[in-house]
């Protein structure tokens, strides 16, 4: 990695936790979920770097994948385990971070997703597979009386790619990747009262172009000419501020334009907490780029 990519990945990475740390406290009993997400998006802006993809705000147990909708009526409450996920970029390198905020009694359960991160943090240096992060995750959020979501995982990161290799399990796996020298990637442990295993909500708010065939209907037109300078990064129905979306949208996933990010949920009723850095591998151990 050469060093002008470098400083743009440190860049992202000191942008994002600023925003992240200020969006977290404007959450609390009663503010509206739109206000906060306009908010932090535009901060995103005004610090001169883009949006890797739309605030991810899951609440309770949606793990990932919701944020506030057109017009969107929810406010916080009393109790809510409020997860932020934030990705922003600079030229396209990613930083990817994530915090709970809890409006309730459930601090272990953030503290379980927290202390796992920080525990796969300290063992990432080259040679170490990324079976041995998860087992360090797991163990952190067992011992704490939760369970990890075992088919959520962090990632690796490219220039406009936001998922890639090295996938980093938040359970203990044999093997798997070895970790490189300068490998970029995002650790992601979800601790969950629930059974440990998400499934697809039918609420859909995110979206990302995966192909550039050409679109007929002026409506899906519109759209794509709006999300153009995505580059295929996600975006969110909210940006796209066009009339009809919920009938748009599904239509250019059918056909095979665009993909969804369903809502992903563990068992109705259930509690997950979540933390992310996004960090590169050095010669003895990592540099956290959001930290
Ligand atoms: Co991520």
């Amino acid at each position: 990695m050469n060093d002008d990519i470098f400083h743009k990945y440190c860049e992202a990475g000191r942008i994002a936790a600023k925003i992240l740390r200020e969006g977290a406290e404007e959450i609390r009993i009663g503010t509206p979920y739109l206000a906060v997400v306009e908010t932090i998006e535009s901060r995103v802006t005004e610090e001169g770097a883009g949006l890797a993809f739309p605030l991810n705000l899951s609440i309770n147990e949606d793990a990932a994948h919701d944020t506030a909708s057109p017009g969107d009526s929810r406010i916080f409450a009393k109790g809510d385990v409020v997860k932020l996920d934030l990705g922003i970029h600079i030229d396209g390198y990613i930083a990817d971070t994530a915090m709970t905020v809890d409006l309730g009694t459930n601090s272990l359960l953030v503290e379980a997703s927290r202390a796992a991160l920080d525990a796969a943090i300290r063992r990432v240096r080259p040679g170490v597979s990324v079976g041995d992060l998860g087992s360090a995750i797991q163990y952190e959020i067992e011992s704490r009386g939760y369970r990890p979501v075992s088919n959520l995982t962090g990632h690796g990161l490219g220039q406009y790619v936001q998922h890639r290799s090295p996938t980093i399990p938040n359970v203990g796996i044999k093997g798997g990747m070895v970790l490189e020298e300068g490998m970029v990637f995002a650790i992601e442990p979800f601790a969950t009262t629930g059974s440990g295993r998400v499934m697809e909500k039918t609420r859909r708010e995110i979206y990302s172009q995966i192909s550039p065939k050409p679109v007929r209907i002026p409506a899906g037109r519109a759209v794509l000419e709006k999300i153009r300078d995505r580059r295929g990064l996600p975006f969110s129905r909210r940006w796209v501020n066009e009339k009809k979306t919920d009938i748009v949208l599904p239509a250019l996933v059918r056909s095979q334009v665009l993909r969804a990010y369903p809502v992903l949920s563990d068992i109705p009723g259930s509690l997950v907490s979540q933390a992310e850095h996004t960090i590169i591998v050095t010669t003895d151990g990592c540099i956290v780029t959001t930290g």
